[in-house]
């Protein structure tokens, strides 16, 4: 595979010409519709909808349809009833089927890539770090199953009792994937729950059907009939999905929709888990003894990656008023070298946004920020199609204003001056989210105090390849705190694949 990952910076020349064959592949656009995958059979039931390039809506890309109950219910029977030969399968078994799918996403790496960028606007190397990514979360998956001995603990025993405990599926698990990873994150839940022995129901986001059907027809070809299911459809399939007879559901996306998913699988008929991540106001920190060159470098190339819509992108500058005016000067230089435009560009950094809904709430914001404060650079690029903005800063706010409380997912960063480190943390916790947060200093008492105080589960220092972004499987595990997350485990760490199961003790004599 190509091994890009989020922080690097340069792409082989041969590979980049290959991705561009792929994009302009996917841009041609696919002719058979996306159909429903349930179990051994397919659908395409339901209304028609269009998956567009962000960078140019009026090129239709696929076709998919609307997943209604009548669907969502015969998808989750059809994993219901795989779901005891799948459980029973050996874990050794079930790792070896999905390693052996994570070697598909290297065999199909560009086809994905050009997928990705058509469908959500990225670059060739965020589109090929994310194809690089899925197939690392299913590995890790694999090896934390694998290091646990399948989740099968021994435990003390007296008396002739010989005791075990067992992490074990829940059984069918709904998986609602958002559109700004849309192969890794549906990827990376759905291997999670497969791995732990569990069948899935995988909903994709209706803006980006055509990158997670890809994606999941690998996974799905690699394993038995029935236990990947895939319906498409907005949020209405979403909600029946979570109305649906499943014992479990994994979810990424905004904390409004998360908290909905939460309240309803609440409603019974018993207690069932939701694995929630929902999004961030992910802050950073920079101090009067920073390098304000990899502060600007870490800072401008976690907000603006992907036009700012990961749930990790940096949105809150917090700098000590000393370094202010160098901190700003750096920032708007490096923000005016950054080119906006479309993934056939080599050189593009930041490309559209997803639709022109996230469009026109920018563009609220920005006349709120216009009143409120001051915006110092940025605005819509109308030259462009599609909906695209140049990088946006804004000084100036009042504190506590929606635009620093808030998630925006866009291109969007605020700062704010503050006079010492106290007030950096304490306006840093300010905030419901508590996902990523970052670091700029060369006092080690200051990261020490960061590290215990910061309020967010995915905590950097001094990173210029990214000052709150570019977390990988492995390497950085992802825990949304507070309103970011719903299980206090995250992702591509060491505890996620446990979220999948519950626990049984068997005591035997
Ligand atoms: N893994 C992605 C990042 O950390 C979401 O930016």
């Amino acid at each position: 595979m190509a091994t890009v990952s989020y922080t690097s910076s340069t792409i082989d020349p041969e590979l980049s010409k290959q991705f561009e064959s792929a994009l302009a592949r996917a841009r041609a656009g696919r002719q058979a519709p996306i159909l429903h995958h349930i179990g051994n059979t397919e659908s395409d039931a339901g209304e028609s909808f269009a998956s567009r390039d962000p960078a140019n809506p009026a090129t239709v890309l696929a076709s998919a349809h609307t997943a209604g109950r009548d669907v969502v219910d015969a998808a989750v029977a059809a994993a219901r009833g795989s779901a005891a030969g799948w459980r029973n399968t050996h874990h050794e078994e079930r790792i070896e089927v999905m390693r052996a799918a994570a070697d598909g996403f290297a065999t199909r790496e560009m086809e994905l890539a050009g997928a990705l960028s058509a469908e959500t606007g990225k670059s060739r190397l965020e589109s090929l770090a994310e194809v690089q990514e899925s197939h690392d979360l299913i590995e890790q998956y694999c090896d934390v199953l694998e290091a646990g001995n399948g989740f099968i603990t021994p435990m003390k025993g007296r008396n002739g009792e010989h005791n075990v405990d067992v992490l074990r599926p829940y059984g069918v698990f709904g998986v609602i994937a958002p559109f700004n990873f849309p192969i890794a994150l549906a990827i990376g839940m759905t291997a999670a729950a497969l791995v732990t022995g569990n069948a899935v129901v995988l909903k994709p986001s209706d803006k980006t059907p055509l990158s997670t059907e890809l994606a999941a027809e690998i996974v799905r070809n690699a394993l038995p009939d029935g236990v990947l299911n895939v319906v498409q459809g907005g949020p209405a399939t979403g909600t029946a999905l979570a109305e649906s007879a499943i014992d479990g559901l994994a979810f990424t996306g905004s904390a409004k929709v998360g908290w909905g998913l939460i309240q309803q699988l609440s409603r019974g008929p018993r207690p069932r888990p939701v694995l929630a991540e929902m999004g961030g106001q992910n802050p950073v920190i920079v101090t009067d003894s920073a390098d304000l060159d990899a502060a600007a470098s870490g800072i401008v190339r976690s907000a603006y990656g992907f036009s700012g819509q990961k749930c990790s992108s940096t949105r809150r500058v917090i700098v000590a008023r000393a370094v202010y005016d160098g901190l700003l000067e750096r920032l708007v230089a490096r923000t005016g070298e950054l080119v906006v435009g479309d993934a056939a560009l080599q050189e593009m950094n930041v490309g559209p946004l997803i639709d022109e809904v996230i469009a026109d709430r920018v563009e609220r914001a920005l006349k709120s920020a216009d009143t409120d404060g001051h915006v110092v650079t940025g605005g819509r690029e109308r030259s462009l199609p599609g909906h695209f903005f140049r990088p946006i800063i804004v000084t100036g706010l009042p504190r506590g204003h929606r635009l620093t409380r808030e998630e925006l997912f866009a291109p969007f960063v605020t700062i704010t001056a503050v006079d010492d480190f106290e007030e950096a943390i304490g306006e840093a916790n300010a905030v419901d989210f508590g996902l990523t947060a970052g670091i700029f200093t060369t006092d080690d008492r200051q990261i020490d105090q960061f590290f215990s105080e910061a309020e967010a589960g995915v905590l950097y220092a001094n990173r210029a390849a990214g000052a709150t972004t570019g977390a990988w499987p492995g390497e950085q595990s992802f825990c949304g705190w507070k309103q970011s997350g719903s299980t206090g485990k995250g992702g591509l760490g060491p505890w996620y694949p446990q979220g999948f199961c519950r626990e049984q003790n068997r005591t035997f004599v």
